[in-house]
């Protein structure tokens, strides 16, 4: 029998480091984004395509805005779920909550199977207009 005594502050320890966690991440954010920003950041990107779309399926690659995430900080994604850079991926991936799919899983947002979710809003077709001179952040 080892008769240690329970500790109390192991216990209490983990809550009084929740705040300086949350400086921690936002000051993060600010060192990341303010050279990124600086050397400017598209705001929609193609996914490049890595497994072929079949007929039937919709031709074009799947468009990610910038923009239409602003809600959120740069490390929401950065470097945890997409590099600063093209990478490819597909829905298999995406099923496995990976890339788009730590989110766009029918839960913390639309998902590609959800009803009444057109898989064009995701792969838009390249005849809409994509740059133009908002497409920076500044
Ligand atoms: C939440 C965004 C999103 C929605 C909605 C979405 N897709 Fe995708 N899809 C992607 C991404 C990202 C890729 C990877 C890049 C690419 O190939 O376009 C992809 C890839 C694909 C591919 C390539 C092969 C594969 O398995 O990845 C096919 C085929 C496809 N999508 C079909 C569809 C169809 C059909 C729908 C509608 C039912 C749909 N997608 C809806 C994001 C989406
Ligand atoms: C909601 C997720 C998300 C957020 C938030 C986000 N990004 Fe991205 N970023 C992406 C995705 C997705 C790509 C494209 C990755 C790919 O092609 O697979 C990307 C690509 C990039 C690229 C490379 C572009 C290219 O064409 O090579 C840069 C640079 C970048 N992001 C910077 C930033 C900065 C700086 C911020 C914050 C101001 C930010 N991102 C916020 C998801 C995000
Ligand atoms: C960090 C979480 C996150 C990631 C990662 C993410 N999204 Fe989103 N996305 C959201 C949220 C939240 C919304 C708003 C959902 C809503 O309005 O129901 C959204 C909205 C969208 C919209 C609709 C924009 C509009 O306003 O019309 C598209 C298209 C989209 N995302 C595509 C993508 C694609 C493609 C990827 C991967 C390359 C991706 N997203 C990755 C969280 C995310």
């Amino acid at each position: 029998m080892n008769p240690s005594p329970p500790s109390q502050r192991k216990t209490r320890g983990p809550r009084r480091w929740r705040a300086p966690r949350g400086w921690t991440t936002l000051s993060a954010c600010l060192l990341l984004s303010v050279p990124v920003v600086a050397l400017g950041v598209p705001d929609k990107v193609r996914i490049p395509i890595v497994r072929d779309h079949g007929a039937g399926d919709p031709p074009d690659a799947a468009l990610f805005s910038h923009w239409d995430h602003d809600t959120f900080t740069c490390v929401s994604c950065h470097p945890s779920t997409f590099p600063q850079r093209k990478v490819g991926f597909t829905h298999d991936d995406m099923n496995q909550g990976r890339f788009c799919g730590s989110c766009h899983d029918g839960r913390t947002a639309f998902g590609p199977k959800d009803k009444g979710v057109e898989c064009e809003t995701c792969h838009v077709p390249t005849k809409k207009r994509e740059i133009d001179e908002d497409d920076l952040w500044k």
